[in-house]
């Protein structure tokens, strides 16, 4: 069995980026690249609603991992100057957590809830009066003599983040104020990025190196500052410390990480639809068989990116390789009719 190590270009939080994270996060909306749009809305918001002293209206913030969510979140705090509680739908077991959660908050407060759509009908229901009125229902006592005892709450902001928004369910949703998608990013503003970190980290980066590690990182800033961490251990072992051109495209060789940012599972994603399903149509747990990867684990993590950069598409029969798959690849079609849609 393969040995199984961190993938360098896995969007989702490792253990390992814990640090680097905290450290690299931007702290005001003014430091925050890219989603001009998203962050446009938030300026406006934020800003009415510190000249109304109000808290501001509960957000949902939507999008594939490593886009900046969770900083988006904490920006908001910091802007408002407000405290800031985070939890997840996980954490929270049962309904006596969010009870304790929500009666602790002061006004003003946000409390964020990361990966949201995994909260349990329960605790949602609990969530819809504190959200809508401030208040929390508890019951006492059981059968027919139990009785609702109504808590103010204070008035806290909610801040939801989720990368499946299909799963949150329409009473929720509607109970926010405002929702935001993130898309992936431009090139360009990944480089930004890239040479904004290099500079909290005190690395000498130039334009050219970071272009180089930016058309690597799949347009998704976790990516690209762990790319930026693996340059650097690369450079301070094997060369003079600073990142140039060469040592960057050395270390990004051995990384095994292509020109479009794809890496050995990616290719071998692709690969596997192309020779062994004739470029699909080909469902899901058939592509999971073929490579050994899981079946949640494909569709969270490697489909998006293989989507978004068009080698993949998805039909309501299945799975299909695109025509960039194949010259990505360096892969003929089998079936020479084979018409690619
Ligand atoms: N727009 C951005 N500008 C600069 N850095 C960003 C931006 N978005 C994300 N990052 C960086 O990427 C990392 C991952 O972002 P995060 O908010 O944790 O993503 P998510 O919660 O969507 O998974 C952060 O630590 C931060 O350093
Ligand atoms: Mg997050």
């Amino acid at each position: 069995m393969a040995e199984k190590t961190e993938r360098i270009v896995n969007p989702q939080s490792q253990d390992t980026d814990k640090l680097f994270d905290f450290a690299l996060r931007p702290k005001k909306l003014s430091e925050f690249i890219g989603q001009d749009k998203l962050k446009e809305n938030l300026e406006i918001f934020i800003t009415a609603a510190k000249k109304r002293k109000e808290p501001i209206e509960h957000v949902l913030l939507y999008g594939p991992p490593g886009l900046g969510k969770t900083t988006l979140a904490h920006i908001i705090a910091n802007e408002m100057n407000v405290n800031i509680r985070v939890t997840s739908g996980p954490a929270i077991e049962h309904s006596g957590d969010l009870a304790a959660i929500l009666t602790n908050l002061t006004d003003g407060d946000i409390l964020f809830i990361d990966e949201i759509h995994r909260l349990n009908k329960v605790i949602e229901e609990i969530l819809y009066p504190a959200m809508e009125e401030y208040a929390l229902d508890i019951i006492i006592g059981k059968g027919p003599s139990a009785r609702t005892l109504r808590l103010d709450l204070p008035r806290f902001t909610l801040i939801g983040a989720t990368t499946k928004i299909s799963l949150i369910s329409s009473p929720l949703r509607d109970r926010f104020g405002c929702i935001h998608h993130l898309n992936f990013y431009q090139d360009e503003e990944i480089e930004k990025i890239i040479l904004r970190s290099s500079n909290l980290l005190k690395l000498r980066t130039d334009k050219n190196t970071a272009a180089e590690i930016a058309k690597r990182s799949r347009k998704t800033p976790r990516v690209a500052n762990r790319l930026l961490k693996r340059v650097r251990d690369y450079a301070q072992v094997k060369g003079s410390g600073s990142l140039d051109e060469s040592i960057t495209k050395k270390a990004l060789e051995m990384l095994e990480i292509d020109d479009f940012g794809l890496d050995n599972i990616d290719r071998l994603i692709l690969s596997a639809i192309i020779e062994k399903f004739n470029g699909g149509p080909v469902g899901l747990n058939s592509i999971s068989a073929a490579t050994g990867e899981d079946m949640a684990t494909i569709e969270d993590v490697y489909e998006p990116f293989l989507m978004q950069s068009g080698f993949l598409h998805r039909t309501p029969q299945g799975r299909m390789a695109a025509d960039s798959a194949y010259s990505h690849l360096r892969l003929k079609p089998k079936n020479k009719n084979f018409k690619l849609i």
